[in-house]
């Protein structure tokens, strides 16, 4: 039996998952969501978003809630005037609340600050007078290129205070990437820092710099922050230290109310070219959509929670569930500067039992490597404060969800799938907690205020029970704005697919269960052609995770002379498994696993035990280099790898495989 679109109802098995979670009573009485949200936005979507707006600090109200006249270039709240760092600092301490934390900020070896948020005004208005006095105002693009230092936040809300636009390039992306990101946009000046910790050692970071800015003619000023101590080349006429500049600086400042649809920042994001893509975002749309859905969709207590997102604040899960939205809802939260084994494995459940975490947000490549480590790590520690789970960037597998239930969440806590993208600015699918019946490995709903189908190629919705194209068919208040420069390639990226529809193209894949709950299956280019089937890399990867020897999996297709594509898996095993499972016996057994799972035609032609997966700084597997070695070609660029000697290591280990 086969669907229309082809997709292979083999899949049924790990789609068809059973189990269920209903939210607890007690969760349920207190939870910020509430079914009759889904009931309000579907009456008036407008006045829906508009209550949501009210959220905020206006100072001048809007006239128009959507002007959609222009589409696909969105306004939202038009009229509208706010200043967002206000929003995030000001109105809070205004409030009565400048004793509360803002930052439990954690540095990787063990060094720690809190920052409240009368603080925060403090360090913002001094960074904003700061940036002022190097000549930064409205309009002008601000390059951070730092770790998870507080500094990172406070230079964000200081160019959002100043209607400067940052563009935040990862910490660790080459010096190249960084000029290219620089140039784009035009960068007037750079912020980072001497160095930056990695696995308990200090990396220097302003050496990119000095190499980036020697081809950015935009850049007249570079501020340093102290971090590392780090030796430094240094240009008296370019470079200052931060503190020496910021320090001075009077701790008042007053911001200027921007209109809604102000600039707010740049984020590059990758795209099917090699060029990336500055994805733009505005003020207020972007703003109120960050503090409702992290109101809602993590339940966020201001005065009890303790929040931690472990993103970087380089990616747009750090944007908005770092900066904007935590702090826009005057939330407590955890930052942390490094790397979850760093110096030791359970350093997040000690940091979770040590500020007494109560809502946790990570990916599901985190929840795999924990799986890999062993759960008797986070058994050592307290982790009873934990209340609630996200998780984002990728579809989580059911034995991954599973393992984060039972083993971080005491099989108590909640876990909201969050499906969202750099473009889409917030979360736009995922379950309510307190409300929805969780299933593991589905997003599950739009949340309420949000349109989001699952369609063929010819723009009509799939019945329950198939799978299709993932399309967004209403706008929403934090949708992207455009590209930087590049208007035509904003509509043609997005918006070009179903031009008469008028619907976005989020490029992903997507199947309705029997439900209507959404199953997101990988980006389409992921999904697999074998022998006409359409099989998604995605389950079968959660196929292997599923069998007790394999920790990570990954798949590809690669092109076969017979089936067109033909699945190739890599898996690292777990630390317990001996050496022995890693020979003939185990991939056969590995090969069958599949098959039982999908069935026959998933099986993959090849597996291959390797020591580590090739991903991007961001966590995501670099399935392009995965591909090469299934095809026998020379390894592509590895420049955007996170540890670029993965991709030997991979090879090297080859002979191994079968
Ligand atoms: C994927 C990250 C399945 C998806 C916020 C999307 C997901 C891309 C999920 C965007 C999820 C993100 N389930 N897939 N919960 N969340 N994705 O721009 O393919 O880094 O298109 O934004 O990640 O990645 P981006």
């Amino acid at each position: 039996m086969s669907e229309p679109d082809g997709q292979s109802t083999t899949l049924d098995n790990l789609l068809s998952e059973s189990r269920t979670f209903p939210p607890s009573e007690a969760f349920a009485a207190q939870a910020n969501a509430t079914s009759e949200l889904y009931d309000e936005a579907n009456a008036d979507r407008e006045a829906f978003w508009a209550a949501q707006a009210r959220r905020l600090h206006w100072d001048t109200e809007w006239d128009q809630v959507l002007d959609w006249s222009n589409a696909p270039f969105a306004k939202w709240f038009v009229g509208g005037k706010l200043n967002v760092a206000y929003n995030c600092v000001d109105r809070h301490v205004e409030a009565g609340h400048g004793d509360r934390v803002a930052i439990h900020w954690e540095g990787e070896p063990g060094d720690s600050r809190t920052i409240t948020y009368a603080e925060l005004q403090r360090e913002v208005s001094r960074t904003a007078n700061a940036l002022a006095s190097l000549g930064v105002g409205s309009g002008d693009r601000v390059a951070i290129y730092l770790p998870m230092l507080p500094e990172a936040v406070y230079a964000m809300l200081a160019c959002a205070r100043l209607g400067a636009l940052h563009s935040v390039v990862f910490g660790g992306f080459s010096s190249e990437a960084l000029r290219t990101r620089i140039n784009d946009a035009a960068a007037k000046v750079v912020i980072t820092c001497d160095g930056q910790y990695r696995r308990g050692k200090a990396m220097p970071l302003k050496a990119n710099v000095d190499e980036a800015v020697a081809g950015t003619p935009s850049v007249e000023h570079v501020l340093v922050v102290k971090r590392t101590g780090t030796e430094t080349d240094w240009n008296p006429a370019r470079d200052q230290w931060w503190d020496d500049v910021v320090e001075g600086q009077p701790d008042t400042h007053t911001p200027e109310a921007f209109d809604a649809e102000h600039p707010l920042f740049i984020l590059y994001t990758s795209g099917t070219t090699g060029r990336p893509k500055g994805i733009l975002h505005t003020s207020g749309g972007y703003l109120t959509q960050a503090a409702y859905t992290h109101h809602t969709v993590f339940d966020l207590k201001p005065e009890s929670d303790v929040y931690w997102c472990t993103a970087d604040i380089g990616w747009v899960t750090g944007h908005t569930y770092i900066v904007y939205g935590p702090l826009a809802n005057g939330a407590t939260q955890v930052i942390y500067e490094g790397t979850p084994n760093a110096p030791h494995e359970g350093r997040h459940w000690e940091i979770v039992q040590k500020y007494g975490v109560t809502l946790y947000y990570t990916a599901p490549t985190t929840i795999r490597t924990f799986m890999k480590w062993g759960a008797d790590i986070p058994a050592r520690y307290d982790l009873s404060s934990l209340r609630l789970l996200g998780s984002v960037g990728e579809p989580i597998n059911p034995e991954a969800w599973i393992w984060y239930r039972e083993h971080i969440g005491g099989n108590r806590a909640p876990i909201v799938d969050t499906w969202w993208q750099t473009e889409t600015g917030a979360i736009m699918i995922s379950p309510l907690p307190g409300h929805t019946h969780t299933k593991p490995g589905s997003a599950q709903r739009p949340l309420p205020g949000i349109s989001a189908k699952v369609v063929d190629e010819t723009g009509t919705p799939v019945a329950h029970g198939s799978g299709g194209l993932l399309v967004l068919d209403q706008p929403w208040p934090s949708m992207l704005r455009g590209i930087w420069g590049d208007d035509e390639r904003y509509r043609e990226t997005y918006w070009s697919k179903f031009a008469d529809k008028g619907f976005y193209f989020a490029g992903d894949g997507a199947k309705y269960d029997n439900d209507g709950d959404i199953w997101l299956l990988g980006r389409v280019d992921d999904v697999m052609n074998v022998s006409g089937h359409r099989i998604s890399t995605t389950e079968v990867e959660s196929a292997l995770v599923s069998h007790p020897t394999v920790a990570e999996a990954a798949v590809v297709g690669a092109s076969d002379p017979t089936t067109g594509q033909a699945i190739v898996a890599f898996v690292i095993l777990r630390g317990t498994a001996d050496d022995a499972a890693s020979g003939e016996a185990a991939i056969k057994a590995l090969r069958d696993h599949v098959a039982h799972e999908i069935g026959p035609i998933a099986k993959p032609r090849q597996i291959m035990v390797v020591p580590e997966l090739p991903k991007t700084r961001s966590g995501k597997i670099m399935r392009r280099l995965l591909r090469d070695v299934a095809e026998n070609r020379e390894i592509g660029d590895v420049s955007t790898l996170a540890d670029s000697s993965v991709m030997n290591l991979i090879s090297a280990g080859l002979g191994k495989s079968s």
